[in-house]
């Protein structure tokens, strides 16, 4: 088995959509390989992008034109259905607004990934294991409105990550949570897809993530183009985690 999984690679990947009869390009011919277990982050401003270049990457939208290759498979050219399984197998998904069901229990949430993709008779065990690493081992038979913000995205990194995704996605993770506790959420992520050698894709407004990522890029005008000024990066205070 190869060390290396989970490779991204988008291939002159354009995404436009058709407004009032006028064709709006939102992405131009991306081409970029993120490399095995790399924590990059996405930058732009609002609009420019960050969200639709991550859902196609989680096989969530279709490109305009252009290939999304994950693990060297291209999603884009898999009929809906495998796409649904390819996704529920190999990415984990984290949202701003965390999108845990509110009738099913962070054990039962954590377990879903697992019974979607047939693997129930593990699931229990599993879900467990995986709460207990995001340090909710006390809270598995609430339902998430008796959560906090910061217990809730944590009962969504463990359903992103319980199913040994190839890729895990986060789309502004810490837009809902507060300082002190985004910065706990962040560590979190970073350690657990760390440890377990996966890649993770990070869309973000906050530059202070930054000094977490091992590569940065930022999308203006349709094109991503990698941030390599060092300078700039060392400039920004890097995170503290006790
Ligand atoms: N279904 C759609 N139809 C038309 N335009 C769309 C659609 N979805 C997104 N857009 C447009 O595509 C552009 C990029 O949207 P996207 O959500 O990817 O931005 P973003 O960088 O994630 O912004 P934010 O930081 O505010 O979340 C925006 O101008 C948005 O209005
Ligand atoms: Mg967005």
């Amino acid at each position: 088995m190869s060390v290396c999984s989970g490779v991204i690679r988008l291939d002159r990947v354009t995404k436009a959509y058709e407004e009032a009869g006028k064709t709006r390009v939102v992405l131009r011919e991306v081409s970029i390989e993120f490399g095995c277990g790399e924590f990059i982050v996405l930058l732009g401003k609002s609009g420019s992008g960050k969200s639709t270049l991550l859902n196609l990457i989680g096989g969530i939208d279709q490109p305009t034109s252009g290939d999304i290759y994950i693990d060297g498979h291209a999603i884009n050219r898999m009929d809906d259905e495998a796409r649904t399984l390819f996704r529920r197998k190999h990415i984990g998904f984290v949202f701003q607004a965390f999108n845990l069901i509110p009738t099913l229990t962070a054990l039962e949430n954590v377990m879903l990934p697992l019974e979607l993709s047939g693997k129930s008779r593990e699931a229990r065990w599993r879900a467990q294991a995986m709460l207990e690493q995001v340090g909710l081992a006390h809270r598995m038979n609430a339902f998430p409105d008796r959560l906090s913000g910061g217990e809730q995205q944590r009962v969504a990194i463990a359903r992103a990550l319980v199913n040994d995704p190839l890729v895990v996605l986060a789309d502004e993770p810490t837009g809902n949570l507060d300082y002190e506790t985004g910065r706990a959420v962040l560590s979190l992520l970073d350690t657990l897809t760390r440890q377990a050698g996966k890649n993770l894709v990070m869309v973000t407004h906050s530059e202070e993530v930054i000094g977490l990522a091992d590569r940065v890029f930022r999308l203006r005008d349709g094109v991503l183009v990698e941030d390599i000024q060092l300078e700039e990066r060392l400039s920004v205070p890097q995170l503290a985690f006790g």
